[in-house]
């Protein structure tokens, strides 16, 4: 038995955790551990969110909210969405505790005192109006490379190439849009040049390493390394032990790559075994493993390399399987440019497995990756359940219908052995590639697996042994079930919940997890009585909405009022705060129709992706939807009460790239009362159109997309439909 350390890079707590992470780092770094503990090895794996840092000070700035309000928010709504997914940490916290502070202060304090932080003078923005100096990512003008008007001074999000703020152009503050001037500022660097030589060794010496890391890694060191500033003015992160410093705070990058050590550290402290971290972190026998995307390396092939061997005494990385990226349809996974797939929102769609599945199979290991709802579907259903879950229900429903139990094995034959010498092989093959983090072999191997327990099945077709040789059918399915619960332990590192479901179907004790791999080779229980078998996986269908594909283009959300007031420049608007997930400003014009009362109890449906329309001097970042007619309006609401921020009939479309107004004008959606019938159909007062997926209750006033002769009924998770707050007219326009 060995020890391993499983690290997983930490995501920022200012957004929903989307596909890029799960597939980056979430889901290797899980299936990595999972498969640790199931061969008996001894897992620690830690992470948690990301809290400090320039974006989500931003982000908070943009609410004004503290920047607490931001990273609680996202901390909840990820270790949620990360737990639901079946990623299994010892421990998910965060950069913001005490704990990790202190242990962040003494890292900082031991290499000050050991020479490898050096004070030093240096220039920055300050803006004269704020008052205040500006980390780079709050000074924005025209980038150099491209002419993007809007670039960031860390970054431009046109181009993508990383910036300083003093090369922009026409730079700003972003707060207040003055023109900052540099003035100097004290900072601390962190001497990397102390560890060039060291560094170049232990890359060259990790052979292991995946070939695109140590060539990048080696690439950056040999071109040197200069000293980086590891302390920023702001006043959000960890303090600076040092005096005179207490305006600044520690960078966060600095910080948060301290977190697996104080993680590991809180870790042993909640088993109420304070020193257990030790065996983790100064063992020269335990391995550390670090899981991230291709755009973290360096931090974790260098800085944190030189950060440890200046401290002293701690492991260094014993591989960094870094992944590339994965694309969205053609595009960067990009928060700030809206570009994502959100893991709770697949998750109300979804169940985990087929999440996992997709994610693993087409996991950016080597190259860029590329994710569409087409190749999600057809990925899901011609693998996970045409093979694989085909292979595993055929097998144990026919076994349960015409034996009811686990039935004995008879003599076996050529065909039998051979198939049972290839579970064997196939065990040994996935057992290699996840030793070396070779995630899409391991899958292949077991997928390939399925097909041929397929193969077998269908040769020694026990459909026509079950009348003629009862003992012989009863020996191939029980070679067939053999080979399920094989399938079932290999794949639960990736696919926890099916596999574990299926080991129950088996009737097999405990669990997969407790058992462990040597489950592969462990016997049948001949005789055991079998309850019906549930099939795992069931089809998706991207596609079901596809006549009404460029409504996938909105996102809509339930919104709930927050708070009503008067526009400050306009007496037939309101300003409304609504949350949506998170609080937005709205305008609207309810004012003949609405008093503000009546407002604050309502549940809404908002548009959230439209460009922000600013409206009388005040910016609208959304629009609810009403339906109009005869200067009669009624509001869309939803049959039974959703939470703020709940996705609505978005498709499968990410929908969140900005629609233009006229793009918005040019979706017909309207008012229908349900007729019944089958199909059912919608009545919209000139006309009945057929009713694709929801049903509508017969006399009931709907909001429907309209398209042709057809119409999709609004609808949340379980298809909970949009109606309307008053009555209002079949036909009326909903804009
Ligand atoms: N929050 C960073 C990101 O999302 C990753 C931090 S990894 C850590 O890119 F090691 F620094 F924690
Ligand atoms: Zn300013």
């Amino acid at each position: 038995m060995s020890r391993v350390l499983v690290c997983c890079a930490w995501p920022y707590a200012n957004g929903p955790v989307h596909v890029g992470h799960v597939t980056g780092s979430l889901l290797p770094a899980d299936i990595f551990a999972r498969f640790n503990r199931l061969v008996g090895n001894e897992v620690l794996m830690v992470s948690g969110s990301d809290m400090h840092g320039a974006p989500i000070t931003v982000s908070a700035d943009k609410e004004k909210v503290p920047p607490e309000t931001i990273a609680d928010r996202y901390h909840a709504l990820n270790s949620k969405a990360i737990s639901d997914l079946g990623i299994a940490f010892d421990l998910y916290t965060s950069t913001h505790t005490h704990n990790h502070e202190q242990v962040t202060q003494d890292v900082f304090v031991r290499l000050l005192e050991k020479g490898h932080l050096e004070k030093k003078s240096t220039p920055q923005f300050y803006c004269g109006r704020c008052g205040r100096f500006l980390p780079d990512r709050y000074v924005e003008g025209k980038c150099p490379h491209c002419g993007y008007e809007r670039a960031r001074g860390d970054q431009c999000d046109s181009c993508g190439k990383d910036l300083n703020a003093e090369e922009l152009m026409d730079a700003k503050c972003q707060l207040c849009g003055e023109v900052p001037e540099l003035k100097e500022t004290e900072h601390f660097f962190l001497k990397l040049s102390h560890f060039t030589e060291q560094l170049i060794r232990y890359a060259e010496a990790n052979g292991h390493w995946r070939p695109h890391v140590r060539a990048f890694t080696l690439n950056v060191l040999k071109e040197g390394l200069a000293d980086r500033p590891i302390t920023r003015d702001i006043s959000w992160g960890v303090p600076v032990p040092v005096k005179g410093f207490e305006d600044k705070r520690i960078y966060v990058w600095f910080e948060a790559v301290i977190g697996y050590l104080s993680a590991s550290v809180e870790w042993a402290k909640l088993e109420n075994r304070a020193e257990d971290w030790r065996r983790f972190w100064t063992d020269p026998e335990c391995k550390s493993y670090y899981f991230l995307g291709k755009d973290n390396i360096v931090f974790h092939t260098i800085i944190w390399p030189a950060m440890l061997l200046g401290y002293g005494g701690l492991n260094l990385p014993y591989d960094v399987p870094a992944n590339q990226f994965m694309t969205l349809e053609g595009q960067k996974f990009s928060k700030s440019m809206g570009v994502s797939i959100d893991i709770p929102d697949m998750l109300v769609k979804f169940r985990p497995d087929i999440v996992r599945y997709y994610l693993a199979a087409n996991m950016p290991e080597m190259k860029d990756s590329e994710f569409s709802w087409e190749d999600f579907a057809a990925r899901t259903n011609n693998e996970l359940v045409a093979t694989y879950g085909n292979f595993l229900h055929r097998t144990l429903s026919f076994t349960f219908k015409n034996f009811g139990e686990i039935p004995a094995k008879g003599a076996l034959d050529e065909r039998d052995k051979a198939a049972l010498a290839r579970v064997s092989e196939s065990a040994v093959e996935v057992r290699e590639a996840l030793s070396g983090c070779e995630f899409k072999r391991a899958m292949k191997t077991i997928m390939d697996l399925a097909q041929l327990g397929n193969q077998y099945f269908d040769a020694v077709a026990p459909w026509s042994l079950v009348g003629t040789d009862r003992t012989r059918c009863g020996t191939v399915l029980h070679i067939s079930l053999l080979i399920s619960k094989a399938l079932a332990v290999m794949a639960w590192p990736f696919l926890p919940f099916s596999s574990e479901s299926i080991w129950k179907q088996l009737r097999l004790e405990g669990t997969i997890e407790e058992t462990g791999w040597k489950g592969i080779e462990m016997p049948l229980k001949e005789g055991e009585k079998m309850d019906k078998p549930a099939p795992q996986f069931a089809k998706v269908d991207v596609k079901s909405e596809g006549d009404f594909q460029e409504f996938a283009a909105l996102d809509l959300r339930i919104g709930k009022v927050i708070d009503v007031s008067a526009h400050p420049n306009a007496d037939k608007l309101y300003l409304m705060e609504v949350d949506i997930g998170r609080p937005i400003t709205m305008i609207s014009g309810l004012k003949e129709f609405y008093t503000s009362e009546q407002l604050k109890t309502k549940t809404l449906v908002v548009v959230t992706n439209l460009e922000p329309a600013t409206i009388r001097g005040v910016k609208s970042q959304g629009m609810l939807l009403a339906a109009e007619e005869d200067k009669k309006l009624a509001l869309l609401t939803p049959e039974r009460d959703l939470p703020a921020g709940t996705q609505i009939s978005s498709g499968m479309d990410p929908g969140k790239r900005q629609l233009s107004f006229k793009e918005f004008q040019k979706l017909d959606m309207r008012a229908g009362t349900g007729l019944g019938g089958d199909p059912a159909m919608l009545d919209l007062g000139s006309r009945r159109v057929r009713c694709a997926e929801v049903r509508p209750d017969v006399g009931k006033r709907y909001a429907a997309f309209v398209k042709g002769d057809k119409a999709l009924v609004l609808h949340g998770p379980e298809d909970v439909r949009i109606v309307f707050d008053t009555d209002i007219p079949a036909g009326a326009k909903i804009r």
